[in-house]
């Protein structure tokens, strides 16, 4: 196989890393749907991308409760574009509030699709609470940051 080239190494960031991905929140998962992901239609079916969304959602309420979580609350759900087979899912999250035992985060979903002419596109956005718990399932302080 031939060694990539130093101009080309230059390049290959920018490649790799189509432009309009967002750069001021965190990337916590990507995925990729494959055909038993889909409906009828060949489109991906919500419910899939809802459970995608929801362990995204997590992983930085996870950090920051130190410990077990639980979803307390979907509070709002949008799908903005519909997704395919063989897209390339970004999710993005941003924590939007601390209280005293939940955090609430805010998850974006980018497609990445057509490899040959790629482009990104928000398919999903969505706002999700989760509640620290201790063992017995109950509510929990966080812990100070
Ligand atoms: C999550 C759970 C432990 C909360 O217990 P609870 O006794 O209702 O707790 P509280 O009323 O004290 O609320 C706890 C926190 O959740 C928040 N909360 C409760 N309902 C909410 C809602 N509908 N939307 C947003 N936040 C909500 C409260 O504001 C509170 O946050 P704060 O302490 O930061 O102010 C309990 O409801 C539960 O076990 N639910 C099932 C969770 C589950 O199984 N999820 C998986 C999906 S099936």
């Amino acid at each position: 196989m031939p060694e990539i080239t130093g101009a080309e190494q230059n390049r290959l960031p920018d490649a790799l890393t189509p432009l309009k991905l967002p750069s001021d929140r965190e990337l916590v998962m990507r995925v990729m749907p494959m055909p038993a992901d889909a409906n009828g239609n060949g489109d991906i079916f919500g419910g899939w991308i809802m459970a995608q969304v929801d362990l995204a959602g997590s992983v930085l309420p996870a950090r920051i409760a130190k410990g077990r979580i639980t979803t307390v609350a979907v509070n709002q759900f949008v799908f903005k574009q519909p997704v395919s087979i063989g897209d390339l899912l970004s999710f993005y999250a941003k924590v939007e509030r601390i209280g005293r035992t939940s955090v609430t985060v805010h998850v974006e979903v980018y497609a990445e699709r057509n490899p040959a002419d790629l482009h990104v596109v928000k398919v999903t956005e969505a706002n999700l609470t989760y509640v620290a718990i201790d063992p017995d399932g109950k509510p929990r302080l966080i812990p100070k940051l």
